[in-house]
């Protein structure tokens, strides 16, 4: 009995201290970039616990308010943001933060403790979902200011996804999971263990099969998507080796992705005609986009918009959307040449 109890006690690791020992690989590191890990994994905790009883307390639903993005603003919504928002500046290590729910990049007061630390987040991601109970999550993207870096803020976040030093997600579905990669050494999972209210290391170094047999997408956008584009969907869909693929659309992107990047497959969100106001997709480059794609690459998988590398872009506005297209390596390039018309 005690050898058993011994070995699990082994396998216990909380994210503070596969934190901790990821931050030993950087004998200069100051503890800062583990101190913003830390402070979003306590962020995430406390939001789980609102979305865990969310059907419980007055906090489904919607505000009444329109965001930037001209939709429904959901109370988790504004709880999400609130939560890390204020855990994060309280921390002293962040300069600067761009959120979906804040039209103005969210600056420091100068009254408070700084930091060099630039935070990409999506509080909430598939909020709409929200009052069904389907699972719904958080994204984060993590950069660091070069001290004396003298650009405005608002140019602080106009740079390439491939200068994130860590990115991530919480996904609050079946269990609490998070999820982060830093260039320090791949991309590792930790499931929220309710009993001890710790995340505890569940997945740890993620790869993406480099071949999927899962389609994600919202074929409700068909007649507006590019003939290239209709005719990828309709290969995997056909009869042929490894294929028809499964189809499974969640409506939430941390959903989506996840299981993508577990199991492999391809999750698509292409540009589509329908909304003009929406030529390249409902999905933004800064928190939703980049991020993943950072995870996706950690793990050996791919993200793109069907020509371009997503952590290639160079954002003009924080809120800027691009089409994404992300998974399995061999599928994301399946896709790009049908894109570029070689198929
Ligand atoms: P958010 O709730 O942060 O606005 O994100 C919703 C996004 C994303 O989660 C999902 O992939 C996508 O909306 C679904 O869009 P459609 O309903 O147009 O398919
Ligand atoms: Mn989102
Ligand atoms: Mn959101």
């Amino acid at each position: 009995m005690a050898e058993e109890m011994n070995d699990r006690v082994d396998q216990i690791i909380s994210i503070e201290n596969h934190i901790h020992e990821t931050q030993k690989k950087v004998p200069e590191a100051s503890g800062q970039f583990s101190g913003v890990l830390c402070e979003i994994a306590l962020a995430a905790k406390i939001v789980s616990r609102e979305v865990r009883r969310a059907g419980l307390a007055d906090i489904l639903g919607v505000t009444g308010e329109v965001n930037v993005q001209g939709e429904a603003v959901k109370k988790l919504d504004v709880f999400a943001q609130t939560v890390f928002v204020e855990i994060l500046k309280r921390g002293g290590r962040v300069h600067a933060i761009v959120s979906e729910e804040s039209e103005e990049i969210i600056k420091i007061p100068g009254f408070m403790p700084h930091g060099h630390y630039l935070i990409t987040i999506d509080p909430l991601d598939g909020s709409s979902n929200t009052d069904a109970n389907i699972p719904v999550g958080t994204i984060f993207g993590i950069y660091r200011r070069t001290p004396g870096e003298l650009a405005e803020d608002e140019d602080l976040f106009h740079r390439p996804g491939s200068e994130q030093v860590g990115a991530g997600y919480v996904i609050y579905g079946s269990s609490t999971v998070l999820v982060y990669a830093t260039r320090l050494g791949g991309v590792h999972g930790f499931t929220l263990d309710p009993s001890l209210g710790e995340f505890i290391l569940s997945h740890p170094h993620i790869r993406t099969p480099e071949r999927g047999s899962i389609l994600s997408v919202n074929e409700g956008y068909r007649p507006w998507w590019k003939e290239n584009t209709r005719e990828y969907i309709d290969f995997l869909k056909s009869e042929g080796e490894n294929r028809p693929y499964l189809c499974r659309y969640v409506g939430s992107l941390v959903a989506d992705f996840h299981r993508d990047l577990v199991y492999g497959g391809i999750f698509l969100y292409p540009e589509n005609g329908k909304d003009p106001d929406q030529p390249h997709g409902k999905l933004r480059l800064l928190y939703e986009a980049a991020p993943l794609a950072f995870v996706a690459e950690e793990a050996g998988g791919k993200a793109s918009t069907g020509d371009t590398r997503i952590l290639d872009i160079v954002p003009d506005d924080i809120h800027q959307r691009v089409p994404l297209i992300i998974g399995s390596r061999l599928d994301v390039e399946d896709y790009e040449a049908y894109y570029r018309g070689e198929r």
